[in-house]
């Protein structure tokens, strides 16, 4: 018995992991281990024997059920110690701030742009990136056959074989937004859309995917005056000067009537914009009244509401303020540019607390 004893303490003592340790179990102290073979010869025994053998086997049980348990618990330390020093963190450690992340101009901008029009009143709307033809283009009255379709260079979906359904596109725009806004909350309503919006054109200025805000206002009197000092307010917060000059020109949207472009007074003095003097004139934004079709389509009554719109490039916008040449690096991930003209994390652009600082 004592060889037993030793035989199995040893293969405790030696045993690496559970399954190991259950192995042993089995083959000692299991119910067809050897313990238990030896209680079953017990009976072959003279009763003085017995006497001996009987308690000493229990004994010998007890003693190899107790190395298990304290050898498991001392696996189960051993392995926990190893995961701590493992998964070891300093965390008094300073942060590495030459690899901390930077704010994209064009969300920066979207953040300015939201801050701004959000201290006029203005609510943030949202609609989807692939739109009904409907929703980008008929709502917005421009028909099937209306060249501004043609010029809108635009990415359609692919229907299957024989479903004639008109394919969905990749808006081309943000102003389906005002459609979707005007269904899901009438009038008044004061609202903004900055998204993505794509069209097929490649260069310089053009990316396949850019950016757009669009803008809405919603009453029983808006004017062209409302849009204007609106557009004021807008273009001094943003460009973060006292004063600005900006030239309505007559122009034509299908959605808006009048229609008009917005240009700013601005110089180009040794090649660095300055806004609100000089004798350039710098186009951001197309606008108008909202056209009686398109409030229509919002399921608002045109006889008894009128509203201005405007649609904007954000990264043409994010360009000028910042002076960044090519559009084209907006979007290469670059991080030696994403260094050099991304923005700290933490300063979150504020009218109060200042746009770009
Ligand atoms: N959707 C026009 C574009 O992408 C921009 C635009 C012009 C939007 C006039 C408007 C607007 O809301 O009134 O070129």
């Amino acid at each position: 018995m004592d060889d037993l004893k030793a035989r199995y303490l040893t293969q405790i003592a030696e045993a690496e992991d559970e399954s190991a340790l259950e192995a042993i179990r089995i083959a000692a102290v299991g119910k067809k281990g050897e313990v238990a073979l030896r209680m079953r010869e017990l009976g072959k025994m003279t009763p003085e024997e017995r006497q001996a053998a009987g308690p000493a086997l229990n004994a010998l049980k007890d003693e190899i059920n107790s190395a298990l348990a304290a050898r498991k618990a001392a696996l189960a330390d051993a392995a926990l110690d190893e995961r701590l020093r493992a998964e070891w963190l300093d965390v008094t450690l300073p942060a590495r701030g030459r690899r901390q992340g930077t704010i994209h101009p064009i969300s920066q901008v979207t953040e300015e742009v939201t801050a701004i029009f959000a201290d006029m009143g203005f609510a943030v709307a949202e609609g989807p990136q692939i739109e009904s033809d409907w929703y980008n283009f008929d709502a917005l009255n421009i028909p099937g056959h209306h060249p501004a379709r043609a010029e809108m260079d635009t990415f359609y979906t692919h229907r299957a074989e024989g479903d004639d359904r008109p394919p969905h596109v990749l808006r081309t725009h943000t102003s389906p937004v005002q459609i979707r806004a005007m269904q899901d909350q009438g009038a008044p309503i004061r609202v903004i859309a900055p998204g993505r919006v794509y069209r097929a054109d490649y260069d310089m200025t053009h990316t396949p995917m850019f950016h757009q805000v669009e803008g809405m206002a919603i009453d029983r009197d808006i004017s062209m005056a409302n849009l204007k000092w609106v557009l004021e307010e807008f273009v001094k917060a943003f460009f973060e000067v006292d004063d600005v000059e900006l030239r309505f020109r007559a122009s034509h949207f299908p959605f808006t009537e009048p229609s008009a472009e917005v240009d700013i007074r601005c110089s180009w003095e040794s090649g660095t914009l300055k806004v609100g003097e000089g004798d350039d004139w710098l186009e951001i934004l197309g606008s108008g009244m909202m056209h009686p079709k398109v409030l229509e389509a919002g399921n608002i009554d045109p006889a008894e509401w009128q509203g201005f719109a405007f649609g904007m490039g954000i990264d043409r916008i994010a360009m000028l303020k910042y002076g960044i040449p090519d559009l084209r690096a907006f979007f290469d991930s670059d991080l030696r540019w994403l260094r050099h003209y991304g923005f700290a994390a933490l300063d979150v652009p504020t009218l109060r607390g200042g746009l770009s600082r």
